[in-house]
């Protein structure tokens, strides 16, 4: 038996050697060390030993199992990195070869424009907030000092989900709730999605988007809300841009503004896109009304504030030439591709 062992572990250490690549490693291992190898089959023939021979017998099979298992382990390694290295070779890269060009997507031209305002706001102390777009007519009108039945509600269209539940109509929605939350200094921008029941034409749209300001603080007053309309409207359309207030009313400012810039198209000449004046509307404005301020918790013999709300979507059709606002809402791949990497 142990002539048939030497013979078996000479002929294995041979057979190894031999072995040109993984799948004859792979067939030795289980000629040898398999359930129904041979060294199985030699361990099995022990129970015809004499019981002082057993032992004997066994330790030489264990040595031999475990000298070709070592033997078996190594082959497969070098032959592994010797396929490694021979698919290196000829697999080398001709980096002169022009690369294989793959799509890439851009930002929508409304992502553009507010990413460049919010930007530039964060770099003067604002922190950039959210609110929810299913509003209750209480942080949508009421806290902002428009009771039910008051006239101003008519100025914008609403779309009601339940009887004090809405669709925002406006951003300003969201002053309240961060006054709520947060002590003076606050200053914060919420943009987002608003909605009015609107009919559809090239400058009208159900669904738009705002951008609210809200500062507060000791002191505030027109004078800032000025400086700061100024920087954002020269940091976006231009560093000759002027900004003009026109006297306006809103229900939770006073006083209130509507701020035009002079037109970026034809620097304030007059011309077809501001229809001759020189000047673009780009946005609502003022002091903090007294009473929104104190319905969110703010004293106003203290702190004064100043709020605005940037019509998003208009911006961006001027600044890139847009001549219908539907061509924003309408993802038409050609039109969106335009702006892709600009
Ligand atoms: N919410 C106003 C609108 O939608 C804009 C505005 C915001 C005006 C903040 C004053 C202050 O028209």
């Amino acid at each position: 038996m142990q002539e048939t062992l030497k013979n078996l572990t000479a002929t294995a250490r041979e057979e190894i050697a031999a072995a040109a690549d993984e799948q004859q490693i792979e067939a030795l291992r289980v000629k040898y060390l398999g359930k129904k190898g041979e060294l199985t089959a030699l361990l099995k023939g022990m129970g015809a030993l004499s019981p002082e021979e057993r032992p004997k017998m066994g330790q030489l099979v264990n040595e031999a199992k475990s000298e070709i298992d070592g033997l078996i382990g190594e082959k497969s390694a070098e032959l592994k990195s010797a396929a490694q290295n021979k698919r290196l070779l000829e697999e080398t890269v001709d980096i002169t070869m022009p690369a294989k060009r793959s799509a890439v997507g851009g930002l929508h031209p409304l992502n553009k424009v507010l990413d460049d305002m919010i930007d530039l706001f964060q770099s003067m102390g604002f922190d950039v907030v959210d609110g929810p777009e299913a509003e209750t007519d209480y942080y949508c009108f009421e806290a902002l000092n428009v009771p039910k039945d008051h006239p101003a509600r008519d100025m914008q269209d609403t779309f009601y989900l339940g009887e004090n539940l809405v669709l925002r109509t406006q951003t300003s929605a969201a002053q309240i709730r961060v006054m709520e939350k947060r002590e003076p200094p606050i200053r914060i921008i919420c943009p987002g999605r608003v909605y009015r029941a609107d009919e559809v034409d090239a400058t009208h749209s159900p669904v738009f988007h705002q951008v609210e300001g809200l500062v507060v603080d000791k002191g505030i007053t027109l004078c800032d809300l000025k400086g700061c309309l100024e920087q954002f409207a020269q940091e976006i359309y231009g560093p000759e841009t002027q900004v003009r207030f026109r006297p306006s009313f809103f229900p939770f400012t006073e006083p209130s503004v509507e701020v035009d810039v002079t037109c970026s198209e034809c620097g304030g000449k007059g011309c077809r896109v501001c229809k001759g004046t020189g000047w673009i509307e780009i946005l609502g404005a003022g002091m903090v009304h007294p009473n929104v301020l104190r319905a969110g918790g703010i004293d106003p013999d203290v702190y004064s504030g100043f709020a605005f709300g940037i019509g998003l979507d208009r911006l961006t059709t001027t600044r890139y030439k847009i001549s219908d606002i539907r061509l924003l809402f309408e993802n038409d791949l050609r039109f969106l591709d335009q702006f892709a990497g600009k």
